[in-house]
């Protein structure tokens, strides 16, 4: 039986397969386009090449849609993989548990096949991509830390563990070491896009707004070579440039490249809801984009595996008059014909509710809705940078209300999850003091420029 470069086996293929598998994988970690056809034209030359069946499943399922998993032949490679080792059946039991909706059920057998082979790179990166979604944050830094050793610099892929491994850190205010990482990652590659992304976030997280700026601008002229994950990065430019107050700037990304046109990717319905929602909030009017993003998703409501996603879809619908389908929406979530996990249920729709009283101007409601949720955000996956919108709905909603305490209290706590509290300490002070003037009145414009910047 044939290996890999990190000496793993592989059924129904020999070595030619194994390096064409090998570059496919890297393809699609770096999020290049069309890495689907890639791994279809390894399974014509290698029909009975079961990890590349895993792989196309794995691509499929990234999708993030419930449809979409209807496209996976899960029969067909279930039957296949009857003669495989026992890694690669794995493999195939967690996708057949992702088919079903059970992402739960999948990530444990992740996590048992790195128990045994922790230079599985295929499952860890799953695992770590999963885990996300799943706001298991702790648990991403001690799925990469217990193979850590396994890995080192002369290891085939190092780049994409401690890539993964970095965003993993910075998740949990690691900052240093994630930055260290991410910054080899990408000098190992440079079109490691989620090392790219994650070094993004630790500027994001440190208020390195100027760096930040800098660090994607850099790679400007690299960017569309990549696929749609892309826009989420665009996206984290927007961010700093709505901290600086560049609005104009935040809308040609915008329409240039974040949300350019009607898309029900689920990533750019997160992105583009999010910032023009952001926009919103500051007092900027966003003019006919929420329509884009209505024809984005009219036919996607309450299909998306993610939960986070239907909290965008939530704000779409409110913002573009469809008030009808955003009940639909919220009956749907508990729709049990889709695998759906109640805690997280029951926390999203307490959400859709808020959202869709706070567009209602129904600001009582809204927060009544999403305040008692707030610490709880976390396990509908995300990042803090791209939970921080409903921390922005609850302030808005207090703000509405003339409920100026509990503005400055929410601010404050928004201020400290940012807060570096063994480094920075008076960051955090210099902002406490400019938060309590709200509780003496100020002007819209400086409401306004305190939620623009988180720190
Ligand atoms: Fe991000």
């Amino acid at each position: 039986m044939y290996q890999d470069s990190r000496g793993l086996s592989y059924s129904g293929t020999d070595e030619e397969g194994i390096a064409k598998f090998e570059a496919a994988m890297a393809w699609n970690f770096d999020y290049r386009p069309n890495g689907l056809e890639k791994v279809d034209a390894l399974l014509e030359a290698y029909p009975d090449f079961v990890m590349a069946w895993v792989l196309k499943g794995y691509s499929i399922a990234s999708e993030g849609r419930f449809e979409a998993l209807g496209n996976i032949p899960l029969s067909f490679i279930e039957s296949s993989s009857i003669a495989a080792t026992q890694r690669e059946r794995r493999h195939v039991l967690a996708l057949s548990a992702y088919v079903r909706g059970d992402i739960k059920k999948a990530v444990e057998i992740w996590a048992d096949i790195l128990n045994e082979w922790p230079l599985d790179l295929l499952a860890f990166r799953q695992s770590t991509g999963v885990l996300f979604w799943m706001g298991e944050r702790q648990r991403l830094v001690d799925t990469a830390a217990k193979i850590a050793p396994h890995w080192t610099e002369n290891t085939p892929g190092y780049g994409y563990f401690i890539g993964a491994f970095s965003f993993a850190l910075e998740e949990v205010g690691e900052y240093t070491t994630a930055e260290k990482y991410a910054r080899r990652a990408v000098e190992i590659n440079p079109s490691d896009m989620w090392a790219v992304h994650s070094m993004a976030h630790v500027l994001e997280m440190n208020a390195r707004t100027d760096e930040g700026i800098v660090w994607i601008e850099e790679r400007h002229g690299r960017l569309p070579t990549h696929n749609a994950f892309v826009g989420h990065i665009w996206w984290h430019l927007g961010l700093f440039h709505l901290e600086k107050g560049n609005i104009d700037k935040v809308l040609s990304l915008f329409d240039q490249y974040i949300y350019p046109e009607a898309s029900s990717f689920y990533l750019n319905v997160q992105n583009g809801a999010s910032l023009l929602k952001r926009l919103e909030f500051v007092g900027v009017d966003v003019g006919h984009r929420w329509e884009r993003l209505y024809e984005g998703v009219r036919e996607s409501v309450g299909d998306y595996l993610f939960l986070f996603t239907e909290l965008h879809v939530a704000m779409v619908l409110s913002r573009s008059g469809n008030a009808y389908q955003l009940s639909h929406l919220h009956s749907s979530l508990s729709d049990w014909s889709k695998l759906r996990y109640a805690n997280e249920t029951a926390i999203t729709q307490q959400l859709v509710s808020g959202i869709a009283a706070y567009e209602d101007n129904q600001y009582g409601i809204a927060s009544e809705n999403i305040l008692p949720q707030r610490y709880n955000l976390s396990v509908l996956g995300g990042s803090h940078a791209q939970q921080d919108i409903l921390s922005q709905y609850l302030i808005n909603a207090e703000y509405k209300s003339g409920n100026y305490n509990a503005v400055t209290g929410l601010m404050k706590e928004r201020v400290s999850r940012r807060t570096q509290w063994d480094q920075k300490p008076e960051r955090f002070m210099e902002m406490w003091h400019q938060i309590e003037a709200i509780k003496d009145g100020v002007s819209n414009d400086v409401f306004y420029q305190l939620l623009r910047k988180v720190h």
